[in-house]
């Protein structure tokens, strides 16, 4: 199965990526948003990234012409229903997972590839919304932030997951330019399993005060040969997020490691979410990290 016109529920930070780099690698790209605003926000992000792509001449004028010829938005389930594939990539809430899968299942064809982005979900988890005849074609692709610029994409199996599924799956990764680990179907799958419990002590050091945020990223960053420090790594996640892929790994595993820290619950409560709010660990203006805030 060659995989063309893909759907993409949710156009934040995540599925906006997605997109970007299926419209890139060929494919016809319809996204679709919970509103009007959110829609126009995810398609701005897609337009902005193509016009520095252009002024930075990675891409001509007329490359972009094409790919906005490819991408399309709406806010209606039903418009998903040519979809050869659809990527979930909505907020990391289960119930809100399962009523937005119930509804895909309803308008997608019998051949269409249904896929979930989910960080630390079960796979699995999302079959009681679907019909059993699809759930062969269900499957986890789980990309990385920020999508077009991390080469990784985990594809997740479940026990009902068909090969055909999976050889399709693994076509559109490498068609994308990424490459594709096969992952089981337990929560945090193998990076966040590795990864999280990492970020989450680092949260517990400044919560400590074992270091300034600065030095503990300095830290890592020189010392390991690390491309970004843990916590500037987990505003650029979002603080959101990391809280509740905690909350879910730890419910899986019970194990401490996996526990949110008071501060980052405490940051979450105050709206401080990261890079997406413009304060996390550190300020932020837009793409660019400034100065490190008060705890
Ligand atoms: N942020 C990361 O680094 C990261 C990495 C890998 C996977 N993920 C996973 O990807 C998923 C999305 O995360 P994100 O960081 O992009 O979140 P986000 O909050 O940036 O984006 C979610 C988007 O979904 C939209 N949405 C909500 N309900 C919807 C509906 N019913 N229909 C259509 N759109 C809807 C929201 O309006 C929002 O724009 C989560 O499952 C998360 O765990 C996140």
């Amino acid at each position: 199965m060659d995989i063309q016109r893909v759907g993409i529920v949710g156009c934040g930070l995540m599925g906006s990526g997605i997109a970007q780099c299926a419209v890139e690698a060929g494919c016809q790209v319809l996204v679709k948003e919970a509103d009007e605003a959110f829609l126009a926000k995810g398609l701005a992000r897609i337009h902005g990234a193509w016009e520095r792509s252009v002024a930075k001449g990675k891409a001509t004028p007329e490359q972009r012409e094409s790919w906005l010829g490819n991408l399309r938005g709406t806010l209606a389930f039903p418009d998903l229903a040519a979809c050869d594939l659809v990527v979930e990539a909505i907020p990391e809430h289960l119930d809100l997972k399962l009523k937005t899968f119930a509804e895909l299942d309803q308008v997608l064809s019998a051949s269409a590839l249904l896929c979930s982005n989910t960080s630390s979900l079960s796979v699995a988890q999302l079959s009681p919304a679907l019909s059993p005849e699809r759930l062969p074609r269900l499957a986890g692709l789980h990309f990385f932030n920020p999508v077009p610029a991390m080469p990784l994409v985990e594809i997740v199996r479940t026990l009902a997951t068909g090969d055909d599924t999976l050889a399709a799956l693994r076509a559109f990764v490498q068609k994308l330019g990424k490459t594709g680990v096969l992952a089981p179907d337990a929560p945090g799958f193998i990076v966040n399993r590795l990864l999280v419990p990492y970020l989450l002590d680092a949260m517990r050091c400044a919560e400590q005060r074992l270091a300034g945020v600065d030095d503990l990223d300095q830290g890592m960053k020189l010392g390991c040969g690390h491309p970004m420090g843990p916590l500037h790594l987990s505003d650029f996640i979002g603080l959101d997020t990391m809280q509740s892929v905690a909350d879910v790994l730890f419910d899986a595993f019970g194990e401490s490691r996996f526990k949110a820290p008071a501060l980052l619950r405490q940051l979450v409560a105050a709206g401080r979410l990261g890079r997406k709010s413009g304060s996390g660990f550190y300020r932020w203006e837009g793409e660019k990290r400034m100065e490190a805030l008060p705890l």
